[in-house]
């Protein structure tokens, strides 16, 4: 059987309602051969069609007989070349390490992890080429963008009345400074890029970034930071702007625009391959890699804007922050009644794993300089002297560990809790100042990074 034509290089297995309903509206012009009973399933695993190579196969909890711990298990040998994506929902009681162990690439839970799919379903266009009709959009922040500036991606934006995505800017084109100021107007949100394009739209970002840092660079000194903080306070805004309407969805799509942009800009800076650092250190299969990368970008840019300390040290402090803390869901923080909810030795994990972080990196044959470590160290303790492990009063704390703080606390007051309101990174500082964690003094710089003129005026 040939089968790369006949699934067209989709494959779903015992995807349940939800699951199937968004693959089939996303992608929509994918064809995709559903296996959704134990007879097609065990059909296909009989299949000994020589070209049995399918990139990718998306897989659910729908089947009866195998649960999705058996699915991964067999597809993986099956297919030991393919993409095998999971999409389950919160219901199933499943472990997400014991699937990726059984042969899982990669796991959703939705709803949490839809604008993580959307991305993958991103990497599937790119996979599959330019079919017609195929085109994904991706909200976009421009960087810092000049009149006459030459962009290496198409640049499009969404007109909800004709609800259709038009191009404005091709590959190659200088942008006009009319159109730049039509985007400044208009562009939270709403400039898109096609997703087949990313690579090039963050090289171009981290090139931008990789200018602004530079002291050589041929902008003015004044000019140079101004663009910097005006860069980096519109990012923030982005991804999560407190207002009602905010779209969560470009919020995270920006955050991870940051995120690749901060990791190739830092790359190219310091030789330094991100990624395999944090494969290397925490393990694609551990939720606490999107936590890291997020609070890595984060420190990594307020560091940039505020001036305190290194971007690269702070990158890389966020990287390994809680490297000591793998098998806890999530690092919370603030507050006190999390660390006395834990059992004892959870909690002698919890309340050591800034100090263990070093150990832990030793262990995986990775070595970070005596400054990241004194950040990682001090991640938890607290102007007010009741943090952790030490204790430390304020004046023994580095603002660098007090901006890794701010960004692990703008971190987790941005995410979605039930029963709480998510904080943009400006309310976010509000209620770090309220819960007395970090000086006056670096909060101050802080937040004149993320507050301007264009913070107080209206946006719609
Ligand atoms: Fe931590
Ligand atoms: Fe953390």
């Amino acid at each position: 059987m040939a089968s790369v034509e006949k699934y067209n290089r989709v494959l779903t297995i015992g995807l349940d309602t939800e699951g199937l309903n968004l693959m089939t509206s996303e992608l929509a012009n994918v064809s995709m051969y559903h296996v959704d009973t134990d007879d097609k399933f065990e059909a296909l695993l009989e299949d000994e069609s020589e070209e049995n190579f399918i990139p990718l196969i998306f897989c659910g909890p729908k089947l009866n007989q195998f649960s999705p711990y058996e699915v991964a298990q067999t597809i993986r040998n099956t297919y030991p070349q393919s993409r095998i994506i999971f999409i389950l929902g919160t219901t199933e009681d499943l472990k997400i390490s014991t699937l990726k162990k059984n042969g899982a690439s990669e796991v959703f839970i939705l709803p949490n992890d839809k604008s993580l799919l959307n991305m993958e379903f991103d990497d599937v266009v790119k996979l599959i080429g330019s079919a017609p009709g195929l085109t994904r959009y991706r909200a976009v922040q421009l960087f810092d963008i000049e009149p006459e500036d030459e962009l290496p991606f198409d640049l499009s934006v969404f007109l909800p009345m004709n609800n259709k995505y038009i191009k404005v800017v091709k590959s190659g084109d200088k942008v006009r400074r009319q159109q730049i100021d039509k985007f400044k107007e208009k562009q939270v949100g709403r400039v898109f890029i096609d997703s087949r394009q990313t690579d090039q739209f963050y090289d171009y970002c981290a090139e931008k970034l990789a200018d602004l840092n530079d002291p050589n660079s041929a902008m003015s000194e004044t000019e140079r930071k101004q663009k910097l903080q005006t860069s980096v306070r519109d990012l923030f805004a982005t991804i999560h702007d407190g207002s009602d309407n905010a779209d969560f969805e470009v919020g995270r799509q920006v955050m991870k625009q940051s995120e690749s942009v901060v990791a190739k800009f830092l790359e190219k800076k310091t030789g330094i391959s991100f990624h395999k650092q944090i494969e290397a250190a925490l393990g694609s299969t551990e939720d606490s890699y999107t936590h890291a990368s997020s609070v890595s970008a984060i420190a990594s840019l307020l560091s940039m804007a505020t001036e305190i300390g290194k971007p690269e040290d702070l990158a890389l402090a966020g990287l390994f922050h809680d490297v000591a803390l793998l098998g806890f869901k999530h690092d919370p923080y603030p507050g006190d009644e999390f660390v006395e909810s834990l059992e004892a030795d959870e909690r002698k994990k919890y309340l050591d794993h800034p100090m263990d972080a070093q150990r832990v990196l030793k262990t995986k044959k990775m070595t970070i300089t005596p400054e990241i470590v004194k950040i990682i160290e001090q991640h938890h303790e607290r102007n007010d002297g009741k943090g952790f492990p030490q204790a430390l009063s304020a004046a023994k704390i580095i603002p660098e560990a007090q901006l890794l703080s701010i960004a692990d606390q703008i971190e987790y007051y941005g995410q979605f809790r039930p029963g709480e309101q998510r904080l943009s990174p400006l309310q976010a500082i509000d209620a770090i100042e309220k819960n007395g964690s970090i000086s006056l003094e670096v909060l101050f710089k802080v937040r004149k990074v993320l507050k301007s003129e264009s913070n107080i005026s209206t946006r719609d």
